[in-house]
């Protein structure tokens, strides 16, 4: 049953930030495990901070037993409330801190703080879970050494993990034993772990490039030892890539990976101790998916990159999050370009960036790259901080340059190693190591929104000139905007489709800025222009490809036709503008669909040239061949100002496909047949760029013709992987084809024991956009492989209907929403942190028709109604509901 009635809704401010009132400078823990009874004994060494003298000494602390404390030795009784402790009466300078509190980790379901998942203790602490621990000061600017002791039933947790290294070990009476982990390096507690339970490791060694040998251990349960292979290699590459790209090496002689079952997100950069998802952990050909391998790789990378950006140098507090987070995800980005195809990469990380960030940005829940104020901290692992943090770096990294970027970071590293720090600081070693003043560009951190830029181009028979504007609309919060500064990569082409100027930065700083393009000595050359210039020419007329690379996380306005689109799409040299000029050529068409019109032969012609294109890359094709998201035409629409129906989109993008499919059916076939990857499944690029295009071209043969639903039939029974077998069984599903239904049960037959394949199988059916998704997803929820307590059976299902299945979620008579709701307010008591994280999916309930708006206004107000409702899902959805 739930106690607090009203959840506490006043916001922690940035400009409240005071230093800590004590430091700690040194820990020593003492677990006694037990299911619902584990014994908690902490030993902390304190000092005041005499700039701030005259505070109480007060520690966080949440569901905790107390069972006393004392103060050098003596008994004290401190105050406590539901948030922590507090001492009023005079203490000592310096003092031991002795205090014992009893926790659950069986009744804990929220999976913050000491938890048990499948009867194995762990641990998840980031952001304030170690305050339902112990009391301490949970706060990331308090950095301290730990020692660790564990002890338990060897029976029940026969292994016993800490962060750092292992310095004693050993059996105890009556069946139990002990072991004691120290971590040298002073961290924040959020970065604290445990682990404990029945797992087996699957060793490695890695020499550091100044010679030290570490010893590396993938944890998992016994059984799932064949399936490490692929997280170790990654491990591996990201050890060796982070010594070569910024000269930063791992620090102590074990690191360990360890995957769990139940778990609220991907990964946590605990120190030493990093703790998985098991989806991102396990792998195999038959049971993990092209996309699984990549994911595995690029998580296993940004949690052992966190090592320097996070652990070694940490955040001062929660609103530097983009700090740590921002940073590293730019720098997973960087090694994925590194081991995989950079432009490939590139647009994969662009297409999400606006199926999440844009979205957050365009609505009720957007909020700046450093947030000022939050209410729950762990609704802001967001989009915005991740993503949007990642495109902030990597516009500096256009700005000052790589060398000028590695120069700015060894400062960084260099002058903040050990501390606990902000985004000023960082931006500073940028303006020293660099020479430039970053004052305008800080509004990126600071500003929420995405800028929309116009460009307009006038060309006199010599001259092209560009006009470029910025606009920034108001979001929550932020009324009035200032420019912002915008580094625009662009080149352009000849009317024959060579390229006349290469890749160039041109910076727009103010609301508007004019360019000139001219040839002078026979090379085209740009320069600044005091305005438009006059649009008398078409002969000669050069073509520009504006934002190359997705320089600026922006919106482009840019008058282009389907003609230019279609050059572009046919010569650009840049492969990130070549891909956008598709899309955005499939945007129009889809519109031109929902208009009345018929699909257009010219689109369809410029993506058969695309597929016979010997020299282009199968992944690069497969992304090309794609059609627009409905998500993405849906907010296409409502930018638009329509009010979105989503049926007619679904319609339009299902036409799109079937038109291809049947139009380029021998060119597919081709593709296809001639795509076929020979001998044993290998996870590399290449070969998962071969797959994705061959199954590209099976679903849109699917689509289009009977012929392709006979095919991936028999690429169902034929498959040897899980990529194919999956791809397949989507298709049979999605098309409706015959033996859909035989294909979705034997696939169950086949994997049932196989919970990470389940997840599968339930989010392929959770996607099924055919007539009755409501209730066959409502079957789902009854089926024997799911598991609503589990977040990754409870995303797989609730989740994916919500955010990949637009005509079920969105149904016209509401039941999509009512579903979804009824289980978001089921998942509240039990776990907030992920309900609230769900619940974003009524984010957009803005762009929809009257009918479709007013039930999801009902929906959100109906769960916002709901006693006892978490801060967290509260926060979410007072936010989107405008209140
Ligand atoms: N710091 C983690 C990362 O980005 C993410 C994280 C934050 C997290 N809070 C969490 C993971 C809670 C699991 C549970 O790598
Ligand atoms: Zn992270």
């Amino acid at each position: 049953m739930r106690t607090d009635q009203s959840p506490q809704q006043t916001p922690t401010q940035l400009k409240d930030y005071l230093p800590p009132a004590w430091w700690v400078e040194d820990v020593h823990l003492a677990f006694d495990l037990a299911p619902s009874a584990t014994l908690v004994t902490a030993k902390i060494q304190f000092r005041r901070n005499p700039d701030r003298a005259d505070a109480p000494f007060e520690l966080h602390g949440r569901k905790l037993t107390f069972r006393g404390a004392k103060i050098d030795g003596a008994p004290v009784e401190p105050e406590i409330d539901e948030e922590g402790l507090k001492i009023t009466s005079p203490l000592p300078d310096s003092f031991t801190w002795v205090c014992e509190t009893e926790i659950d980790p069986q009744a804990n379901t929220e999976l913050e703080g000491l938890y048990l998942s499948n009867g194995m203790y762990c641990t998840q602490c980031e952001a304030e879970g170690f305050r339902k621990i112990t009391f301490y000061p949970d706060r990331p600017d308090v950095m301290a050494p730990f020692t660790v002791r564990i002890e338990g039933e060897v029976a029940a947790v026969p292994v016993m993990l800490s962060n750092g290294n292992p310095v004693a070990r050993g059996a105890l009476p009556d069946g139990r034993h002990f072991a004691v982990w120290e971590d040298p390096w002073p961290k924040p507690a959020y970065l604290f772990a445990l682990v404990a339970g029945e797992l087996v490791s699957h060793d490695d060694e890695f020499t550091t490039a100044s010679g030290r040998e570490v010893k590396l251990q993938v944890f998992v349960r016994p059984g799932d030892e064949q399936k490490c292979d692929y997280a170790m290699d990654s491990l591996k590459r990201s050890m060796r890539w982070d010594e070569v790209a910024y000269g930063r090496e791992y620090d102590l002689d074990l690191f360990m990976i360890v995957a769990v079952e139940d778990f609220n997100m991907g990964a946590m950069e605990n120190k030493g101790l990093n703790i998985f998802n098991s989806k991102y952990v396990l792998a195999s050909p038959e049971t993990a998916t092209d996309l699984d391998y990549a994911l595995i790789e690029a998580i296993v990378a940004h949690e052992y990159f966190h090592n320097w950006t996070g652990n070694r140098i940490t955040c001062r507090d929660w609103f530097q999050l983009c700090l740590k987070e921002g940073l590293t995800v730019f720098r997973d980005q960087q090694f994925s370009a590194d081991e995989r195809s950079a432009a490939v990469q590139r647009i994969k990380a662009v297409k999400q960036l606006r199926a999440r960030q844009f979205r957050e940005d365009e609505g009720p829940l957007a909020h700046p790259v450093r947030p000022e104020e939050y209410v729950e901290i762990n609704n802001f692992y967001t989009a915005t901080v991740y993503e949007k943090g990642a495109e902030v770096i990597g516009m500096l990294h256009t700005l000052v340059g790589a060398k000028g970027y590695r120069k700015a970071l060894d400062l960084y590293f260099d002058r903040h190693d050990g501390q606990a720090c902000t985004i000023e600081q960082f931006r500073l070693c940028f303006e020293e190591a660099c020479g430039i003043d970053l004052g305008q560009f800080a509004l990126w951190w600071g500003q929420a929104g995405t800028p929309r830029v116009t460009a307009r181009e006038s060309w006199d028979g010599e001259t092209l000139t560009l006009s470029l504007a910025q606009e920034l609309q108001p979001t929550p919060g932020q009324e009035d905007k200032k420019p912002m500064v915008i580094p625009l990569a662009l080149g352009a082409l000849g009317p024959d489709g060579t390229e006349i100027a290469a890749t160039e930065v041109l910076t727009l700083s103010m609301l508007e800025a004019h360019y000139q393009l001219s040839q002078s000595d026979g090379s085209w050359t740009w320069s600044a222009a005091s305005g438009a210039g006059a649009d008398t020419g078409a002969e000669g007329r050069p073509r520009l490809s504006i934002n190359r690379g997705f320089s600026a996380p922006i919106m482009l306005d840019r008058a282009e036709t389907n003609e230019g689109r279609a050059f572009l799409l046919a010569h650009d040299t840049d492969p990130f503008n070549r891909w956008e000029a598709g899309r955005e050529l499939g945007i129009e068409i889809a519109h031109s669909i929902m208009a009345g019109e018929a699909v257009s032969e010219a689109w369809s012609t410029g993506l058969e040239r695309v597929l016979e294109d010997p020299a282009l890359d199968p992944a690069f094709k497969a992304l090309v061949l794609d059609v627009p998201g409905e998500d993405e035409l849906a907010g296409d629409l409502a930018s638009r100002e329509v009010p979105v129906d989503p049926d007619p989109i679904h319609q339009a993008v299902q036409t799109m496909r079937a038109a291809l499919g049947l139009r380029l059916q021998p060119a597919l076939k081709a593709a296809h047949d001639a795509l076929e990857v020979p001998g044993a499944y290998s996870p590399d690029a290449e070969s998962a760029g071969k797959r994705a295009l061959r199954n590209r071209a099976m679903t849109l043969l699917a689509a289009g013709t009977y012929a392709g639903k006979k095919l991936a039939a028999e690429r169902f029974e034929a498959a040897n992987n899980m990529t194919d077998q999956l791809a397949a069984l989507a298709t049979l599903v999605n098309y409706g084809a015959e033996g859909a239904d035989a294909a979705l049960a034997a696939f169950y037959e086949q994997w049932k024991s196989d919970s990470l394949v389940m997840d599968k199988w339930l989010s392929l059916q959770a996607m099924n956009p055919n007539p009755g998704a409501m209730d066959r997803v409502a079957a789902l929820t009854e089926h024997a492989a799911f598991n609503w307590q589990n977040p990754n059976k409870f995303r797989s299902v609730v989740g994916v209907f919500a955010m990949a299945n637009p005509t079920g979620f969105h149904a016209a008579d509401g039941s999509g929403y009512r579903f979804v709701s009824d289980w978001l307010i089921k998942l509240d008591p039990v776990n907030p942190q992920t309900t609230a994280r769900l619940a974003g999916v009524f984010e957009t309930w803005r762009r929809y028709e009257v009918g479709r708006r007013e039930k999801m206004q009902s929906e959100i107000q109906r769960i916002l109604g709901q006693p006892g409702l978490s801060r967290n899902t509260t926060e979410i959805l007072s936010r989107i509901a405008g209140d």
